[in-house]
């Protein structure tokens, strides 16, 4: 069974082909990284512009890559929310001419159900530590999503049986790390770049604050997101306008920059992980699934993995390139959707706040 998933919930425009909800026969991915980096953070009017032009293009080489036509097609699965209204109404409305044109099942997946079923697709790539990638998920499992726009834990207990256990109240941690290598002056997106540097830093440098929130599996990183900026503040000793010359460039030392972004980062994969190990022993789960473009950290990835270990747990991470937003995870949950005969009308309007 072939499904073609189209995601452009955010800033990437993607096209992807999967068979039977798990081999990946095509998978692009259109960046609007260079569109918005100039301006630190995404702008949706332009993200939505940027969809228009390159859905077709995106979704006709996949079609390529795969080598497929739409009439080899089972259903089409496209992305209706959460994420940016402009952005989702582009794939949504293109995704429904194309199947009212060519008659083909239309299936709406949600963007976090997506993230989950990234752990469900093909393992062969992705380096790195391959033990974690053979495997698939045994139901139930706990989910943490950790992206740009959530951070949450979910306990899974079958296709289309999730439960909420936390969320962030605040800032997601993708979020946190786009705002944190802002202050920084290291651009967008902030993860990667805060990832690298890190890797360099003494993690202990700084004591930043660590919100467990106690007996609450909830997520708090916007009190971790200040203390960086009045640390920032101190070491200046004045206002942030002054962490940079006019040259643009940081006065603060390159080593400076590198503790600071491993401290940082430290405090906010602390949180993660600690408050996955607790949802593990709460609900008495031993498998752990993690999705979502935080995923792609690499201590993140090797921290998680040491807890998993230390309790005996099995823990699943995608390969990196299927952390970060992709459509052959909509692919993936769109197939169960359409083996369920869940498919939807001509009406699918999307929802930019749409829950789980
Ligand atoms: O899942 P995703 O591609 O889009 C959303 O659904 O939000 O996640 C994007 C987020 C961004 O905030 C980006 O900074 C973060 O994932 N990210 C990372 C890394 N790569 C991407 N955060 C930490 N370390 C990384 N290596
Ligand atoms: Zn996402």
């Amino acid at each position: 069974m072939l499904i073609l998933g189209i995601d452009t919930s955010c800033d990437d425009t993607s096209a992807s082909v999967v068979e039977d909800g798990t081999r990946i026969l095509s998978n692009v991915v259109s960046s609007q990284e260079g569109i918005h980096r100039k301006y630190g953070g995404i702008v949706p009017e332009l993200a939505s512009r940027r969809h228009i032009e390159m859905v077709w293009p995106v979704v006709d080489e996949a079609l390529k890559n795969a080598d497929k036509r739409l009439e080899d097609l089972s259903a089409i699965a496209v992305c209706h929310g959460p994420g940016l209204i402009g952005s989702l109404l582009v794939g949504c409305s293109f995704a429904k001419a194309v199947c009212f044109a060519r008659n083909i099942p239309l299936v709406s997946v949600n963007h976090l159900e997506g993230h989950i079923f990234s752990c469900f697709l093909d393992r062969t790539e992705g380096g790195g530590m391959p033990e974690l990638y053979q495997r698939v998920p045994q139901f139930p499992f706990i989910a943490l999503i950790v992206s740009g726009g959530h951070t949450s834990l979910y306990r899974v207990d079958g296709f289309g049986r999730y439960t909420e256990l936390g969320r962030t109240r605040d800032d997601a941690a993708g979020e946190a790390y786009d705002k944190v290598s802002k202050l920084l002056g290291l651009g967008y997106p902030g993860g990667p770049a805060i990832d690298k540097f890190a890797g360099e830093g003494d993690p202990e440098k700084v004591n930043f604050p660590r919100a467990y929130l106690p007996n609450d599996l909830d997520f708090s990183f916007s009190g971790l997101k200040t203390s960086v900026l009045n640390y920032l503040r101190k070491i200046r000793g004045g206002e942030m306008s002054t962490l940079f010359s006019d040259s643009g460039l940081s006065t603060i030392s390159d080593e400076l920059l590198k503790d600071i972004c491993a401290s940082f980062q430290q405090a906010v994969i602390d949180v993660l992980v600690r408050k996955t190990e607790w949802a593990m022993k709460r609900e008495r789960i031993t498998a752990a699934a993690v999705s979502g473009g935080v995923g792609a950290n690499s201590s993140l990835r090797k921290e998680l993995a040491l807890m998993a270990e230390r309790n005996g747990f099995t823990l699943f991470i995608p390969p990196v390139y299927l952390c970060t937003d992709n459509a052959a995870m909509i692919s993936a949950a769109g197939y169960h959707h359409f083996v369920s005969g869940r498919t939807a009308g001509v009406d699918l309007n999307p929802v930019a706040y749409l829950l789980l």
